[in-house]
């Protein structure tokens, strides 16, 4: 549910960093938690509180950062109404405050008269409803210059320490690297997240200075200079330090994976999901679960998948980008960009690759790999089959190991089986091909031409048998031996028939 709209507010992400201690050639924004990059958490918190403006700095990495802002600006749209992000490059990555400068002279803040909110894209646990309360406190009367976002934490390593006066005023913010040793015992730390009066904010960066033990310009620095000229410095301090929890390496990267991942397996178990070991659940965050499902051990449920009341999903199975309609079971399968009907019946060791649709009552069982196939309402492929590119009609049989012959080394090819088709085990269809309504085909058939509806069509040749080979071609082997004995009557060793 999207917030209230937050008029005279705009949002600015910092995203220009290069993230350095994740030691990785990607920018660190763009590695994820719950299946969304920590970038796309910022922008969904930012465009959540549906303010005036969303302003993002980008830098290192750019070219990547603005693709993945591109394609979070749709949704942005349909889900907030936030029909424009603006970006600005940050060509150096001189510290949180000179960021913070350059996206002041963006278009849609150079005249900014209202508050502007000043998020990271390090911490993705945290949503519109903090950004929320972070600008109730700060809009309560009377009104303060700054308010930042604040908790308390038991090891506060790394992070800018509030450093408060003996009534409790928030006068300064010291970097971890700038602290002595009785401000690093400070634990009560800053989330890089402030509500800042627009007017205040361009004064204060315009002071900014390198003094400090990075030579960067802290946006912290802009608390103790609000504080000096008298503005009213507030903290709002959150009661869970995991919502703020900053994000720079990937120890932390993974702890915020588990921390958010925790959170929605709570979610989901207050709304009807049931799971039988939840410490082996993963779910992203789109993931859609309806109530009644069970979810078996060892289940990733990723990107956009849904799963419809009363499935039995797992154990062991991976699904990405799935819709699985009602009362579904769903057995050690990995399955991506696919449908599967209600009431189907998928697994163990199953393989549905993209653009597969199995219909309701449908079945694919054991060791059967799917891609591109549309099989009809009721329609089975129990065992070990691979079906690629093809269209089968409703209440069809493939028989065990066939296989649609879908390639001919350059070009793909379609198979298309009509409804009520009996196809016997180990058939090959070998396409571009037709088999119609109704047809049965024997074992071991090889179908490279169209059948007609109601044909049975067979393949195979006639079956031969020579008596005896075994003893006159391969005498002496363990076969021959027993061709032998099975010949004459005499007990096989070993049985016990032999003592
Ligand atoms: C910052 C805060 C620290 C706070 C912590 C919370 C400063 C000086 N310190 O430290 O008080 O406790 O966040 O997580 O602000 N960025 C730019 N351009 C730059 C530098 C950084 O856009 O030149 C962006 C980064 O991409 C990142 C954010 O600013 O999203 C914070 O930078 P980071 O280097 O992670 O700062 P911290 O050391 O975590
Ligand atoms: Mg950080």
């Amino acid at each position: 549910m999207p917030l209230t709209p937050h008029p005279d507010v705009a949002v600015v992400v910092l995203a220009a960093g290069a993230g350095t201690r994740m030691k990785s050639a990607t920018p660190k924004m763009l590695h994820t938690v719950a299946g969304r990059s920590m970038l796309g958490h910022a922008v969904h918190a930012a465009c959540g509180i549906r303010p005036d403006h969303v302003v993002v700095v980008t830098g290192h990495g750019k070219d990547l950062v603005d693709a993945a802002l591109d394609e979070l600006k749709p949704r942005m749209d349909k889900d907030y109404g936030v029909g424009s992000i603006d970006t600005v490059v940050q060509k150096q990555q001189n510290g949180t405050g000179d960021a913070v400068a350059c996206a002041l002279q963006s278009a849609a803040l150079a005249d900014f008269t209202g508050t502007i909110v000043v998020t990271t894209s390090d911490v993705p646990l945290l949503g519109a409803e903090v950004l929320a309360a972070l600008l109730a406190e700060h809009s309560a009367k009377p009104r303060a210059g700054v308010t930042v976002l604040t908790t308390m934490v038991d090891d506060p390593h790394g992070y800018g320490r509030i450093v408060r006066t003996a009534d409790g005023e928030v006068t300064r913010i010291v970097e971890e690297k700038d602290a002595d040793e009785e401000t690093r015992t400070i634990r009560e730390i800053n989330s890089g997240v402030y509500a800042f009066d627009a007017a205040l904010l361009a004064d204060a960066v315009g002071q900014l200075d390198t003094n400090n033990a990075q030579g960067e310009f802290y946006l912290t620095d802009v608390i103790g200079i609000a504080r000096a000229s008298d503005r009213i410095v507030r903290a709002h301090r959150l009661a869970d330090p995991a919502l703020v929890a900053g994000v720079n390496d990937r120890v932390q990267l993974a702890e915020a994976n588990r921390q958010f991942n925790r959170r929605l397996r709570e979610m989901h178990m207050k709304n009807g999901v049931t799971m039988t070991d939840p410490d082996s659940v993963f779910i992203d965050c789109d993931v859609e679960i309806a109530n009644d499902v069970l979810l078996e051990p060892n289940c990733q449920l990723k990107g956009s998948t849904s799963i419809a009341t009363g499935c039995v999903i797992g154990p062991d199975t991976m699904l990405e980008n799935m819709t699985v309609g009602e009362g579904a079971s769903v057995v050690r399968t990995h399955g991506f960009d696919s449908v599967i009907g209600a009431h189907a019946d998928v697994g163990p060791f199953t393989y549905i690759r993209p653009g597969t649709q199995l219909g309701d009552n449908g079945k694919l069982g054991g060791f059967v790999e799917t891609k591109k196939a549309v099989i009809g309402r009721g329609s089975k492929v129990p065992h070990l089959t691979y079906v690629g590119d093809a269209t089968i009609g409703e209440e069809s049989n493939i028989g065990a190991s066939s296989v649609f012959v879908n390639y001919d080394g350059v070009n793909k090819h379609h198979t298309t089986i009509g409804s009520h088709v009996r196809t016997g085990s180990d058939t090959m269809f070998i396409a571009p091909v037709t088999v119609g309504d109704g047809v049965y085909s024997g074992a071991g058939t090889v179908i490279k031409d169209d059948v007609p509806a109601g044909a049975l069509t067979v393949s195979s040749a006639k079956q031969r048998i020579i008596e005896g080979w075994v003893e006159n071609k391969r005498p002496g082997t363990p076969a021959a031996d027993a061709a032998a004995r099975a010949r004459t009557g005499s007990a096989t060793p070993g049985t016990d028939s032999d003592k």
